[in-house]
């Protein structure tokens, strides 16, 4: 089997994931893979316990893994927009494949990022970027692919679903399950992404742009978040029959693409309404197939991990074949199609 090195430059939550799950079912992986998939390198600012690093060529200098010649796919899983982005650009421009959970850098700079990576022939997968472990890049990219999308509606802000859900059924109070949300490692850095409903706007931006082949147009995105939810909004609710639920919504209109993120009520009878906790769920409406709903963590260190692997398998098989078919970040060829301004 031919072997591919993977370097992974960061290790918070959703990397210390990736690494835990890569090593103990690597075998498994590679035989799928059809490629002996092996993480060589490690690139990691902070202190890491030994268990993690030992036996891996480490670095305090995440640039140190895209900078070696035998990493053939770096994954970035250090987050924010600023670092990240010098560093899987100069990835790109050194002929590695990048792997990424980082949805702020796709939605705000990925239409550079993915015209940097054809330029090179190489590509950017960030299957973990939407819904943590929910296959649903995959979805519309291959499974969905015959469809003309009429719309997409999800709940794709674990942390905001957790925090309504805790209000609803335990009466709890928006900041002390925020604070819980935050110890488990489901909250952005700033949770302030979370709740006003900006981690929602980048994913629905990378969503809406793989339905409809438009390039990534967060600024155009309608974004309202759940900061101004009360416990009595939320009762109300319930007793006329409703849940408050936070959702994206991208719809095809006859002028164009349609983008939002706003509390919603739902009622309670609906699927929609009854995904919990942490719990992620997106229903695409295919105008061939009809309503599809996809369902499961939109976070956490494993569940992420899950994703974060599957492109990493992915973009293994590509490694090396002579004509690789690269998938980069949407499907062109939407001429026409306007995003309509919020
Ligand atoms: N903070 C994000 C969420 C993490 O709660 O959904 C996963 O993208």
């Amino acid at each position: 089997m031919k072997r591919v090195n993977i370097g992974i430059c960061g290790l918070g939550t959703v990397g210390s994931g990736t690494f835990n799950v890569l090593t103990r079912n690597q075998e498994t992986i590679s035989r799928r893979a059809g490629r002996d998939i092996q993480i060589t390198h490690i690139g990691a600012r902070r202190d890491n316990p030994a268990s993690h690093t030992a036996g891996y060529n480490v670095s305090r200098d995440v640039f140190d893994v895209v900078r070696d010649p035998e990493v053939q796919i770096v994954v970035e899983l250090i987050g924010g927009t600023s670092v990240a982005k010098d560093l899987v650009l100069e990835a790109i421009a050194n002929g590695k494949h990048v792997v990424t959970a980082n949805k702020a850098l796709i939605a705000l700079h990925g239409n550079e990022i993915f015209q940097a990576a054809e330029a090179k022939g190489v590509t950017v997968a960030f299957e973990a970027a939407v819904a943590g472990g929910i296959p649903v890049i995959k979805a519309l990219r291959e499974g969905l692919v015959a469809n003309e999308v009429n719309w997409l509606a999800g709940i794709i802000n674990g942390t905001g679903n957790f925090i309504l859900t805790e209000m609803r059924e335990k009466g709890r109070a928006f900041l002390d399950v925020l604070a819980e949300a935050q110890e488990l490692g489901y909250a952005e850095a700033d949770p302030t992404f979370d709740v006003e409903g900006i981690d929602a706007a980048h994913k629905l931006t990378i969503l809406a742009s793989i339905a409809y082949g438009v390039p990534l147009q967060f600024e155009s995105v309608y974004t309202e978040g759940i900061t101004q939810i009360t416990q009595d909004d939320v009762q109300y609710a319930e007793e006329l029959g409703y849940r408050i639920k936070h959702l994206g919504i991208a719809k095809r209109g006859q002028d164009g693409v349609e983008m939002r993120v706003h509390p919603t009520l739902v009622p309670e009878q609906r699927l929609l309404a009854n995904v919990n906790g942490v719990l992620n769920a997106i229903l695409v409406h295919g105008d061939a197939v009809g309503p599809t709903m996809y369902y499961g963590p939109g976070a956490g260190a494993e569940a992420t991990a899950s994703s974060v692997i599957a492109d990493i398998v992915d973009v293994a098989r590509e490694v090396d074949l002579a004509h690789p078919v690269p998938h980069l970040g949407y499907h062109r060829g939407a001429e026409g199609l306007k995003v309509l301004p919020m």
